[in-house]
């Protein structure tokens, strides 16, 4: 092993994820109780027993022991909303008056000076402190809250997906971009951030409500001009707005049908919840290889519905999971999980621990498109990772008495499990928050 870069070892119960379990089973995971991960310019470097890999690292090499807390990679969260951290918990609406009565109110104020920036500050503090190292993130309609979010996630080395809304009708003058704007300053954001440092773009028209044709025509032309471009945005979340994006649209075959028109349904394509799908649009997802994102605190406390997991299998096509704040009520991906499977016992499916952090880490890597660089702990990988303590709570240790092996150890972890299972995060090798601390990013 060369000398010439520091390296770093973490030594403690390493799991991670080589394929998927719901189809490859015990042979999709990888499981050492006492291995080491060899980190070296932020990259993986080695991983195996501990014992085997101790000898083979130079003299200098820092070694972290967090034995006996588990570590895996970092996980990720298909679908946020940065300007949403002080709509999250708002009371009694559905998703057309939340977004009318919390939801746009709370966004205009990015246009005030240095409150993206706190925003964005204060997002990526609770994501690393929650364990997800990353997202793919909606800023606001304002072309600076991108900037905000894209160099406050580069100035903390952070892997991150993110895209100023586009949105040029049914919402308020002040959050009203144009088809030339919204184009341009996408444009813009794609030139300056696409491919800088851990930086990526996602061309976001926020959904078909709120983009007129000649928006959602310039959004495609983004999408011809930068392929290696993420979209995100928004269908099928809630019956009043299907209505509306039909009624908007007469001439399309269904919602989906609308973004198809535009070629806005591919597979770089996160799209945001798909709880009320037809057939033709299971079948036009699986066609074009896009992503339906499954978002179970948001669809469960907007009362949208419940996302069709299995069905979403049968048909062929793959799924994120993913917070969705400010709709959705937590920034974990672990109480996130709780709720998924809830939602799925609710139609008589069911989420196996080993799927469901599969999901959060190597399955959300490869929906995004994105395994070859996060996800897992292969030899050259980005090492972003969480370091959890599956008894921090008093309940949890207490429960955690009767498990009878690892299987049934990780449900509880995924059913009990959140921020407060987090004992530290590392990005790029580095350390970047600790249990009970906010630790200011490093340097750079
Ligand atoms: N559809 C369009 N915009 C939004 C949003 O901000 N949140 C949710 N949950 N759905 C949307
Ligand atoms: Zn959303």
């Amino acid at each position: 092993m060369s000398t010439g870069d520091a390296v770093r070892a973490l030594r403690g119960r390493l799991l991670w994820f080589v394929d998927d379990p719901h189809s490859a089973g015990e042979a999709a995971h990888r499981y050492l109780a006492d291995g080491l991960l060899v980190i070296e310019n932020g990259l993986i470097r080695a991983v195996g027993e501990a014992q085997a890999l101790l000898p083979t690292l130079p003299a200098d090499a820092a070694i972290v022991d967090h034995r006996p807390h588990l570590i895996m990679p970092g996980f990720i969260d298909a679908h946020l909303h940065m300007p949403q951290t002080q709509v999250i918990a708002s009371y009694g609406a559905q998703l057309m008056e939340w977004l009318n009565r919390y939801t746009f109110v709370e966004e205009q104020k990015l246009a005030q000076q240095g409150h993206a920036e706190a925003l964005c500050a204060f997002l990526l503090d609770e994501l690393l402190a929650s364990g997800t190292t990353t997202a793919a993130v909606y800023c606001s309609v304002h072309r600076r809250s991108a900037e905000a979010f894209f160099a406050e996630s580069h100035r903390r080395n952070t892997r991150m997906i993110a895209g100023k809304v586009m949105m040029d009708r049914n919402a308020p003058e002040a959050l009203r971009d144009t088809p030339e704007s919204g184009y341009a300053d996408s444009k813009a954001l794609i030139a300056r951030w696409h491919g800088r440092g851990r930086q990526l773009y996602a061309i976001t028209p926020r959904f078909a409500i709120t983009s007129s044709p000649e928006q959602m025509a310039a959004a495609q032309r983004l999408v011809a001009e930068h392929p290696d471009c993420h979209v995100q945005t928004h269908i099928d979340e809630n019956r009043a707005e299907i209505a509306f994006a039909r009624e908007l649209y007469p001439q399309a075959a269904d919602y989906a049908g609308i973004y198809e028109d535009y070629d806005l349904l591919g597979p770089r394509s996160l799209m945001g919840h798909c709880i009320h799908m037809e057939d033709r649009e299971w079948r036009a997802f699986a066609a074009h290889g896009a992503v339906a994102v499954f978002c179970p605190t948001s669809n469960l406390f907007l009362g949208s519905g419940l996302f069709d997991w299995a069905r979403a299998r049968r048909e062929g096509v793959r799924v994120a999971v993913a917070t969705d704040i400010g709709g959705g009520t937590s920034y974990s991906m672990l109480r996130t999980l709780a709720e998924a499977y809830k939602v799925l016992q609710l139609q008589g499916q069911t989420l196996p621990a080993f799927e469901a952090l599969h999901a959060i880490t190597r399955g959300n890597a490869v929906a995004l498109g994105l395994d070859h660089l996060i996800g897992s702990f292969e030899i050259g990988r980005e090492a972003d990772l969480v370091v959890l303590d599956p008894a921090a709570t008093r309940a949890m240790a207490h429960r955690l008495e009767t498990a009878r092996d690892l299987d049934e150890q990780l449900f509880v972890l995924v059913t009990l499990g959140d921020e407060r299972n987090v004992v530290a995060t590392y990005v790029a090798g580095e350390r970047v928050a600790s249990a009970g601390q906010r630790v200011a990013a490093p340097a750079r």
